[in-house]
């Protein structure tokens, strides 16, 4: 029997490089390997966790689907759909609910960042936004999770809640692993933390043009004069450059760092030219599905749909081992 895959990323916009290189580059692996049956979606309902705008909502769930196909994501092979149209995945997170401990939830790294971030929003949404992760993984029994490595303390909140339920209704449900990819963490532009679109300045879109890229890739904080550690936004380079260069280049680029003569400039140019080359014919697929609409909803639709037929299957599972049905 296939193993299943399930991953998904909230509708809050447009997706950067991080989101790229540590998620949706994992999902199309795994969609591309015929022992993967892959069900990838828009975490919408986690949008809502955190201020957002509800007058965008609608628009962004679309553009994250359209870039899942723009990138590569098929819908002959993976299920694409929208969280909040399988209400099964609520109904589900609200039964493993009665399996967690606030204080556990309380504890995550996760949350208190946002909490920190928001603090006049620190909503039942928010404490609860591990659980309802769980359930979207647990109603597909997925064993694989295409995240960045920030996800790894939801993956192991769901490992416990299916050892939970396992040990204590006699289900059958799988542990959930991630599925790591080399850029399972993209750092920050601005050389500390990681990149990610709550912090200005600090990622690429994959939408940006040449010049935006550049811009971006020269703001990166280097040193005056090269040789020195590996460290801050020189790692960030360094790494970016191991992800989009050629071998060759990027030791070269090395050796003259390390000898002291390397001209920040031409490797941020090159860079910056080398992740254009990658994203630009990403950006035509985006442009010609914008104008086919009708297309873009008939993949919803259909994705939708099939994701319902297994979220229901699961769901009255898990229901009848509970005692409900
Ligand atoms: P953001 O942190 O920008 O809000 P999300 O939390 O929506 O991004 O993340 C969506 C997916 O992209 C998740 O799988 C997450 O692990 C991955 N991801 C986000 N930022 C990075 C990063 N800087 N490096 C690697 N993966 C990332
Ligand atoms: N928490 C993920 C993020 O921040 C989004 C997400 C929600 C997710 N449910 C998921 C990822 C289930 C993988 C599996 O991007």
């Amino acid at each position: 029997m296939k193993q299943r895959v399930l991953s998904g990323i909230r509708a809050t916009g447009k997706l950067h490089l991080g989101n790229y290189l540590g998620a949706v580059k994992g999902m199309i692996e795994l969609q591309n390997n015929p022992n993967y049956e892959c069900f990838y979606m828009v975490a919408d309902a986690h949008t809502i966790t955190t201020p957002f705008d509800p007058s965008s909502l609608r628009q962004n769930q679309r553009e994250i689907i359209i870039e899942y196909l723009a990138i590569g994501l098929n819908p002959e092979k993976s299920t694409l759909f929208i969280q909040s149209r399988v209400p099964e995945h609520f109904e589900l997170a609200f039964y493993l609910s009665s399996v967690v401990s606030i204080a556990r939830m309380q504890h995550l790294p996760t949350y208190k960042e946002k909490v920190k971030q928001y603090p006049e929003s620190n909503t039942m949404a928010l404490l609860n936004y591990p659980v309802l992760m769980a359930a979207d993984i647990l109603v597909y029994k997925a064993n694989l999770v295409p995240v960045g490595i920030d996800q790894e303390p939801h993956l192991e909140v769901a490992r416990e809640i299916v050892r939970k339920l396992n040990q204590i209704y006699g289900t059958d449900l799988p542990e959930p692993r991630r599925f790591t990819t080399l850029g399972h963490y993209v750092p920050s532009l601005k050389g500390e933390g990681k990149m990610s679109k709550s912090v200005e300045g600090s990622y690429i879109n994959l939408t940006d043009s040449l010049e935006e890229i550049r811009r971006k890739i020269r703001s990166i904080p280097t040193a005056m004069v090269a040789g020195g550690p590996i460290i801050g936004g020189i790692k960030t380079l360094f790494l970016l450059a191991k992800l989009f260069l050629s071998e060759t280049n990027y030791q070269k680029f090395k050796e003259d760092y390390h000898r002291g003569r390397l001209q920040f400039v031409t490797i941020k140019d090159t860079l910056a030219e080398a992740i254009y080359q990658e994203l630009r014919p990403i950006q035509e697929r985006v442009k010609q599905l914008k104008k086919n609409q009708s297309y873009v909803d008939k993949v919803i639709e259909n994705g939708c749909q099939k994701a319902r037929v297994v979220a229901q299957a699961t769901l009255s599972e898990i229901k009848k081992k509970m005692g409900f049905l």
